[in-house]
């Protein structure tokens, strides 16, 4: 492309000021006519600029900027909307606001406060607990699996409940491990406390002479949602003060439990009671997957909340696995009826752990487990 002088330049924009067709300019300076388009709009920005600027100055010295926009244009000859333009920059620069950031800072020390309170607060409140159990000899020993009793509603069978808690307590080597939700403490369904006969303050009392029954053989406890509802609203959690004052092992939401025996046999029982993947074909699915995407390994997984019975053995990395979801104890659940659940059974599953021959047995309920226990005890199991 041809360069031109500063002189040939600024006679070209003459030309083209003057009104030259772009095609008379294009032959006389030896040029394609786009390159002449290009130069010229170039050029007629700068100048557009260059006056805008000059406008601008003449506003500012004379101090016009509070005349009418069309006394401006026609004073200065200069378009309305270049007028415009000069005005509001003229507005934005007249003031600065400086930001009062005393409050940032005070925002600051609180985040940082809380970033640290968070920590502290996830590590030492719900996380999951996990302790061993040591037995101090080799013995066939059984466990019960006991949850959704509901003290409180109308429907409870506080007649098995008892009977259970009893069979329990009287069977040398069976425990408990308890999955929540043994009482109603409707705190957070005003209708469903409107039509209790019983209050959270009642329940509480019979939920303490039901485990006075056999709190000896009580392993370890969890919350269901009905008590964490009282850690919701209140922040305290009423289970894990008394559970811990009857040396019961506690967790919030869930416990792994190591349980060893002096021959070396180790075996890992974990209990939620709720967790998710529920399927309403296949009760067990949800302990399975709690085996494989949760974070620990476990012999036997138990979930309960769904006031359905079932059991599983399956395996799982070559290594035979039992999944257990417990029952309740509702005779009849108006929630259920309602929702078009099934009803609830009544049987809370239960296994038995031989060291001996490390195998695990289950057992669909307390009384089944308990008149097997009596026949190995009766052999010096
Ligand atoms: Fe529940």
């Amino acid at each position: 492309m041809k360069k031109l002088s500063k002189e040939q330049r600024e006679s070209l924009f003459k030309d083209y000021l003057s009104g030259m067709n772009i095609k008379n300019i294009g032959e006389k300076y030896n040029l394609s006519p786009v390159y002449i388009r290009h130069l010229c709009s170039a050029y007629q920005i700068k100048r557009f600029q260059s006056r805008r600027e000059e406008v601008k100055k003449i506003i500012l010295e004379n101090n016009w900027q509070n005349k009418p926009v069309r006394t401006l244009s026609s004073m200065l000859k200069a378009d309305r909307d270049m007028i415009n333009k000069i005005l509001s920059e003229i507005k934005e620069n007249d003031y600065t606001v400086l930001r009062n950031n005393e409050e940032n800072q005070d925002a600051e020390a609180l985040w940082n406060t809380f970033a640290e309170l968070s920590g502290k607060y996830k590590n030492s409140i719900e996380s999951e607990k996990s302790d061993v159990i040591k037995f101090h000899r080799n013995k066939i020993i059984g466990i019960a699996f006991i949850s959704d009793a509901h003290i409180g509603n109308d429907g409870c069978n506080y007649k098995k409940m008892k009977e259970d808690a009893e069979i329990v307590a009287n069977t040398p080597n069976l425990y408990a491990v308890l999955g929540g939700d043994l009482m109603d403490n409707h705190i957070l369904i005003q209708e469903a406390m409107m039509a209790s006969n019983t209050s959270p303050k009642m329940q509480w009392k019979l939920l303490k002479y039901y485990i006075d029954i056999f709190r000896q053989k009580i392993l370890v406890a969890i919350s269901g949602n009905h008590e964490f509802w009282t850690k919701r609203v209140s922040g305290l959690d009423l289970l894990e003060n008394y559970f811990q004052g009857l040396k019961i092992l506690y967790g919030t939401h869930s416990f792994l439990l190591r349980i060893e025996f002096q021959n070396g046999y180790k075996t890992v029982i974990k209990i939620r009671h709720k967790y998710r993947y529920n399927s309403m074909d296949n009760l067990t699915h949800t302990v399975k997957k709690m085996l494989k995407e949760g974070r620990d390994d476990f012999d036997v997984g138990i979930v309960a909340h769904h006031h359905q019975a079932e059991i599983t053995k399956f395996v799982y990395k070559n290594k035979e696995r039992i999944a257990i979801r417990t029952g309740s104890y509702l005779l009849y659940d108006t929630y259920a009826e309602r929702e078009g659940f099934e009803n609830s059974t009544n049987n809370m599953p239960s296994i038995i752990i031989n060291p001996f021959t490390k195998k695990i047995d289950y057992f669909w309920d307390i009384k089944d487990v308990a008149e097997v226990l009596k026949l190995y005890n009766k052999n010096g199991g």
